[in-house]
């Protein structure tokens, strides 16, 4: 195991004086205290002992019957996890062998290669567009290799912010079942969304194609952290019955269960708290991502390409070949702003000119002021 670049990175950037938009974090003020502390004394009051209890591996029954019936599947396809970085670990351990092929998208979700890493799997890299994976390159990509698993982020995806069409996914799915390649969706920013259509998720597109839960070559993640707040470390996984019975297994080796309290206080929040936070969270995404992309119109120089995200936390620049971002942000940083750069969420390299942007995080004067600054030094390195 590699140290994470990230987390070396956000040691500099927790300084008070640099604007950071390396970190992938909520907006903290967005949390909804009040709520939590309420839920919290009404899941005491009314279940007292039991809060503060051992409790089954699989998860506390109401709060995986609501997400079972948020996505039409029995309770008993959902396996509660303690955030879905566990879930990810989880599915490494109980399906990847050395040596096993995993496909990911060029770039990729940094921590999810590093949950897979340890099960020591060989990657493919799929090109990947505005529209997501370039679903032509995966057909050639399935003919010539024998793939065990897709690993994708289709909504919002973290880094790129970029979301896969809906005929991209389509297509997707069928070839994946076509050759027997194991899918899974890693989504926990879908309900983010403040501009566009929503598609249907890689596993719902699944279960049509199947007609059964237990059929599904798709599994899907989904997470409580980027809706309500990741401190919380509730999320779940929804799979097929023999999956959700080696994840139960590994969990049990892992961490027997998920907190029990915690998984209360979400099955008290779900109902009214939930939908009042996710449309708050995703107005205020909204309104910052807007302010990014203003303020890169005004302060970067020609020739920076960016993606424009429809929904979620990040988005992604391209800079003209040459430039190192690697190389720039001890510059960037003297600035007092950073970035995560894009090297490392590329399985097998690349991407040595890009970088990752979170707005999520940052108030509106922050934005204007640390845009500002990199763009200054981004006219000075496409210059020098
Ligand atoms: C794509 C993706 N998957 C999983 C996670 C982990 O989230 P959780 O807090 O649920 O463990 C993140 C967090 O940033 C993420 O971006």
């Amino acid at each position: 195991m590699n140290a994470s670049a990230i987390r070396e990175i956000l040691k500099i950037t927790q300084r008070p004086d640099v604007i950071s938009f390396a970190g992938g974090l909520p907006a903290p003020e967005l949390f909804p205290i009040e709520e939590v502390r309420a839920a919290t004394n009404a899941v005491l009051d009314r279940a007292g002992a039991a809060a503060l209890q051992y409790s089954t591996t699989e998860g506390h029954p109401p709060l995986r019957e609501w997400i079972g019936a948020q996505a039409g599947i029995p309770a008993s396809n959902v396996q509660i996890v303690t955030g879905s970085q566990q879930g990810l670990d989880l599915l490494g351990k109980v399906l990847l062998d050395e040596g096993d092929t995993v496909l990911v998208e060029a770039p990729t979700y940094l921590g999810a290669l590093q949950s897979f890493q340890p099960y020591l799997p060989r990657y493919v890299q799929l090109p990947t567009d505005d529209g997501g994976i370039d679903v032509d390159a995966l057909e050639e990509v399935l003919k010539r290799e024998r793939a065990k698993l897709l690993y994708a982020v289709p909504n919002f995806q973290n880094p790129t912010g970029r979301t896969l069409s809906a005929e991209r996914r389509q297509r997707l799915v069928e070839l994946t079942a076509q050759y027997g390649v194991l899918v899974i969706e890693d989504d926990p920013y879908g309900q983010l969304r403040f501009s566009g259509e929503a598609a249907p998720s890689l596993y719902e597109l699944g279960l049509q194609l199947h007609g059964d839960p237990d059929r599904n070559h798709v599994v899907y993640s989904s997470s409580f952290s980027k809706t309500l707040a990741p401190g919380l470390r509730d999320a779940w996984v929804q799979a097929a019955a023999p999956i959700i019975a080696k994840l139960i297994q590994a969990k049990q080796g892992s961490d027997l269960h998920t907190p029990t309290l915690n998984q209360m206080i979400m099955a008290e929040l779900v109902h009214d708290v939930l939908p009042r936070q996710i449309e708050r969270v995703r107005r205020a995404y909204g309104e910052r991502a807007q302010h990014m992309l203003r303020a890169m119109q005004a302060h970067f120089p020609a020739g920076v390409e960016h993606t424009t995200p429809q929904g979620g936390m990040f988005l992604w620049l391209t800079l003209p070949g040459g430039v190192n971002t690697e190389a720039l942000l001890p510059r960037a940083v003297e600035r007092q702003v950073a970035y995560v750069p894009g090297r490392p969420f590329y399985a097998l390299g690349g991407g040595e000119n890009t970088m990752r942007l979170s707005y999520s995080n940052a108030t509106p004067a922050q934005i204007d002021t640390g845009i500002r600054a990199l763009g200054g030094l981004l006219q000075e390195a496409l210059t020098a």
